[in-house]
């Protein structure tokens, strides 16, 4: 199979020096290519060429005229909760009226809210409703997805939400990420004993999910109201004794040494960052950690934005992701959070497209593979329905997206 995208407006490859990831000044640079063909051989980009013309035409099983729109690299969604049943818009509703995220988890609503509802549903239930998520990224140009357990907190439930995640893997066409984070809450059962519930982690969980190849990562909430610096380190030094890649929650309300542990532990990616002190910034940019913010979060629940500006100054690998979930950030618009990022992370365009692109397929550990579009790489891109990339973070929520190619096969186009 035989693909070409005649003529771009603007092609965006966003190809790293590095051939991994983008940090400082190279965040801005996007690898503009202006009038450019894309060739696309099975699964794979073989030529970024402007030499194409149109008595070349016949060559091709399939030919899209791409004059007037941009090309960029699919979107790579390195953080969500996608799987959850229920709702939290009375939580939302407390929240307008004044109450704040953590008020509401210690009255019993919160994290613990969704994971009552999340018990409660079938295997069945949770794929229907992830089915009509992934649907709706697939539109937003998401062709990679990482996407948590978390709202179970028991051995069944756990399991069961990392079964429907890697079903649904196999059941449609964007690529899911499966992490275990177990560590999200403590459950109420556990409230008076949550040694036992570390120990139900690390003793039953991980090695289960390990032996039947269910969960890549492991990721830890470390927060006061979740886990211990001392728990947290527990849970992620057996997850990467049972050959899980160890990730984390950290920073986002409290700093309990979370940048110190991600570098003890050399994690791969260290997510959320909003309350992160200078000195833990200087660290971090002395890494190859990537680092995971979540502007839809400081919006949705007002809290303080990540200093993304500073990171990317003192060198920091910056990523975005949505962390889409029904407390801290309803909306999977990751078009919507690049505009965010740029007015409140003090971003620029440029660092956006690249944060949710080539660093956040570094932040999975995909970028050899995906995140830009280079000659070798898997044909993973989205055609947008405007002559000037500069647009979609411009616009703010709007969705430019016509048409989405995975793996060289188009797999969804808008209806006009
Ligand atoms: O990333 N911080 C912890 N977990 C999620 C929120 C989950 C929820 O509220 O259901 C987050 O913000
Ligand atoms: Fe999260």
């Amino acid at each position: 199979m035989k693909t070409l995208l005649f003529r771009a407006s603007q092609v965006l490859s966003c190809q790293p020096q590095n051939g991994l990831f983008k940090r400082q000044n190279e965040l801005n640079d996007l690898g503009l290519f202006e009038d450019f063909s894309i060739i696309i051989e099975d699964e794979t980009i073989t030529e970024i060429s402007n030499k194409i013309s149109t008595t070349d035409f016949k060559r091709f099983d399939l030919v899209f005229d791409c004059k007037n729109k941009v090309i960029i690299p699919g979107i790579v969604d390195p953080h969500t909760h996608l799987i959850f049943a229920g709702s939290r818009s009375d939580e939302f509703e407390m929240r307008v009226s004044g109450l704040t995220y953590e008020q509401i988890a210690a009255k019993g609503g919160g994290i613990i809210k969704t994971v009552n509802a999340t018990r409660n549903a079938s295997k069945e239930e949770l794929k229907i409703s992830g089915h009509e998520r992934l649907k709706e990224a697939l539109s937003l140009g998401v062709t990679t997805i990482e996407i948590k357990s978390g709202y179970g907190l028991d051995f069944n439930n756990e399991v069961k939400m990392l079964e429907v995640i890697n079903e649904l893997n196999e059941e449609q066409p964007i690529e899911i990420i499966p992490t275990f984070l177990g560590a999200h809450t403590i459950p109420n059962e556990y409230s008076q004993n949550r040694e036992a519930y570390v120990k139900s982690i690390t003793d039953s969980l991980i090695p289960y999910l390990s032996q039947k190849k269910l969960a890549k990562y492991c990721d830890v909430f470390l927060e006061r109201s979740a886990f211990s610096y001392d728990e947290t380190k527990d849970i992620l030094k057996t997850a990467i004794k049972f050959g899980m890649k160890p990730k984390l929650h950290a920073d986002q309300f409290n700093s309990l040494g979370g940048v110190s542990l991600a570098v003890e532990l050399e994690v791969c990616s260290i997510d959320h960052l909003e309350v992160t002190n200078d000195a833990d910034i200087k660290k971090l940019s002395k890494t190859d950690i990537a680092c995971v913010i979540l502007p839809g979060v400081s919006y949705f629940i007002k809290i303080p934005y990540s200093s993304a500006r500073k990171m990317i100054d003192e060198g920091c690998i910056v990523a975005l992701g949505t962390d889409f979930n029904p407390g801290s950030c309803m909306s999977q618009n990751v078009f919507l959070i690049m505009n965010i990022a740029s007015l409140y992370n003090q971003m620029n365009l440029n660092e956006t497209i690249n944060a949710f692109t080539i660093n956040s397929a570094y932040a999975l550990g995909l970028s050899k593979k995906v995140g830009s579009i280079e000659i070798g790489k898997q044909a993973d891109l989205i055609i947008l329905n405007t002559n000037d990339y500069k647009n979609i973070v411009y616009y703010f929520g709007k969705n430019f997206v016509q048409t989405v190619i995975k793996r060289g096969i188009v797999v969804y186009e808008r209806n006009h």
